[in-house]
């Protein structure tokens, strides 16, 4: 008796959840379900009619042949002399790498298995939605809540004009490789924010082999939400630092930070982001283009914050961009 009793809640947890309106997996019209779905089935048909046009274009310019027949001849033929062994995301011809424009579609579109097989529309446009969720509205989010949190610390946003200053005067115009490596303070404001707001504050998994985790024994097939936002702010990893609940991008100049371990909003292991390089390399050039010069002030600081699926402002956060004389004037 105990024994169900102390499984109500969870009885309970699983049924709220299932039959929730927000989340019941049927289009019944009017939930966010079905609209999730209504416009998922929109993105696709763009999808589609982009990727209808880029093979089109391919075909014509004879870069890329339609047909199973010639994309298993192309990786085939490439396997036989051991250029393309191994099989996964290969290219369809050596033709491909004359095409001009390298996009990310091309590139799906010139995919192969190991079968020398092409990706399915399906598959392409489920490979296209990730890349647009994972890839756009993470990086979107991550820099409204960055230009949120300089707007809150004028003194980091002076701080970091300053830095900009000196990297353009040491680099040139141009944000070159080496001048997005040489900005430690930019970086440190972008790291603090990520530890700070969890852009993506957890992420499902489900238990391949029954395992122990803090005393509770996880069987297998459990469906677990991990969390990012309780490592990335109050793990015991953070103890040593000073405010571990404050932001202050100085925390990452000295080293001590990055040593903790404990910085993962990018996840980790196998399945680590694999944009996370794009998405720092993204939110350096933007940074670098707002604070070159220019002083940002958010409108409506106070404005609240969706959060689900990614938080982001309500409002939009209309911001007012000022020229200013001098880079570290503040
Ligand atoms: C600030 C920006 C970003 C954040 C905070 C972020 C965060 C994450 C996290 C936490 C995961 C792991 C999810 C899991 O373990 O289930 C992930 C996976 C992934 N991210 Fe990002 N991401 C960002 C930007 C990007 C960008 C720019 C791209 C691509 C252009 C990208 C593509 C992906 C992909 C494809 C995966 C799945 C990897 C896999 O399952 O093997 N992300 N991201």
């Amino acid at each position: 008796m105990s024994a169900a009793l102390a499984l109500f809640p969870l009885a309970l947890a699983r049924i709220v959840c299932t039959f929730c309106p927000r989340s019941f997996p049927i289009a019944i019209p009017g939930t966010a379900f079905s609209r999730g779905m209504k416009a998922r089935a929109g993105l696709m048909q763009r999808i589609n009619a982009s990727l209808d046009l880029l093979e089109q274009q391919q075909n014509r310019d004879g870069q890329m042949p339609h047909g199973e027949n010639d994309a298993t001849e192309r990786v085939g033929g490439a396997a036989a002399d051991g250029s393309a062994a191994g099989g996964g995301c290969k290219e369809g011809g050596a033709e491909l790498a004359q095409h001009t424009q390298r996009t990310a579609l091309g590139l799906l579109l010139a995919c192969r298995d190991e079968q020398g097989r092409r990706l399915t529309r399906e598959q392409l446009g489920d490979m296209v939605l990730t890349l647009l969720f994972a890839g756009h509205d993470t990086s979107a989010t991550a820099l409204s809540c960055i230009f949120h949190e300089l707007h809150r610390h004028p003194e980091a946003a002076a701080r970091l004009r300053e830095e900009q200053a000196q990297v353009l005067a040491k680099h040139g115009p141009q944000l070159t490789e080496e001048a997005l490596a040489d900005m430690p303070y930019t970086e440190g404001a972008i790291r603090d924010v990520l530890r700070l707001r969890a852009i993506v504050p957890g992420f499902p998994r489900v238990a391949l082999t029954d395992f122990e985790l803090a005393g509770h024994t996880i069987p297998k097939g459990a469906h677990l939400q991990c969390s990012l936002a309780q490592p990335l702010r109050t793990d015991a990893r953070w103890a040593g630092e000073a405010d571990p609940l404050q932001f202050r991008p100085e925390r990452w100049l000295d080293g001590a930070a990055h040593r903790t371990g404990a910085w993962i909003p990018f996840g980790g292991g196998p399945r680590l982001c694999l944009g996370w390089l794009l998405a720092m390399a993204e939110m350096k050039v933007l940074l670098a283009a707002v604070f070159r010069g220019h002083k940002m002030t958010v409108l409506h600081p106070d404005s609240p914050w969706a959060l689900f699926p990614l938080a982001r402002p309500k409002d939009g956060m209309p911001a007012r961009l000022q020229a200013v004389q001098q880079a570290a004037s503040g």
